[in-house]
């Protein structure tokens, strides 16, 4: 049960100066990643990493880069008339809460973010899915925020999720919960009236 009060979040990007010693999540490999790789990835624009910060520390990131997901794999039929054979997409690359904040709703609340972040690139640059090289062991936390399994890679060391992110083509933005809105406002790496302009696209369906 998230017992986190939202409104102590915030999102700031990695840079040189943020301090990620103390982050430990259950995944050595993402420990690793964090401490030792994502300034490196920052320098060869090979991925964007994002600090979940409360009160001062870092409890959570999210990295994302570009990526492409092939049609075939998509389990809803091929959009009429695209002829690529892969949609576009942003990875989320890596992603974990430290494990003494686990279960307490920041792992949904950066989630939301990284819809939030979606939305703002998807309108200057043509977008259509998340997706995620799952841990097996995280599977059901994708299962529970609605992505699906391309089912060939069940038994894959990392099985592949996607999430559409496309509406039914009335122009505005399909959200499950408010718990997004509130991630793009505290969004701090986006300009104010960016983040203005994104809630106000939004709508809510709760
Ligand atoms: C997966 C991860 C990001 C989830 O983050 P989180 O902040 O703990 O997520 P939540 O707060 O939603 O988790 C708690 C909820 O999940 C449920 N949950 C926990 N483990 C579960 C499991 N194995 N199966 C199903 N539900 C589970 C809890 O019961 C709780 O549900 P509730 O909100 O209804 O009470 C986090 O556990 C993590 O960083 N793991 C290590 C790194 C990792 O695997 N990253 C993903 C790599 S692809």
């Amino acid at each position: 049960m998230a017992d986190i009060l939202y409104g102590g979040l915030s999102i700031r990007r990695l840079n040189h100066r943020s301090r990620v010693s103390s982050f430990c999540c259950k995944e050595d490999d993402l420990n690793d990643f964090i401490k030792n790789d994502a300034l490196i990835a920052h320098s060869n624009m090979t991925s964007r990493t994002y600090l979940c910060y409360l009160n001062g520390i870092v409890v959570g990131f999210a990295t994302l880069a570009a990526a492409t997901i092939e049609v075939k794999s998509v389990e809803e039929p091929p959009i009429e008339g695209y002829t690529p054979k892969t949609y576009p997409c942003i990875k989320l690359a890596r992603f974990a809460v430290d494990k003494n904040y686990e279960g307490k709703g920041i792992g949904p609340y950066l989630l939301r973010w990284v819809m939030g972040k979606f939305y703002q690139i998807s309108d200057e640059i043509g977008c259509r899915y998340i997706t995620v090289d799952s841990k097996k062991r995280s599977m059901w936390f994708y299962e529970k925020h609605d992505f699906t399994l391309v089912e060939k890679t069940r038994n894959k060391l990392h099985p592949v999720f996607y999430l559409d992110m496309c509406d039914e083509g009335d122009g505005t933005i399909p959200i499950p919960d408010p718990l997004l809105k509130m991630a793009i406002i505290s969004d701090q790496s986006i300009p104010w009236r960016t983040r203005v302009i994104i809630v106000m696209n939004l709508r809510l369906d709760t």
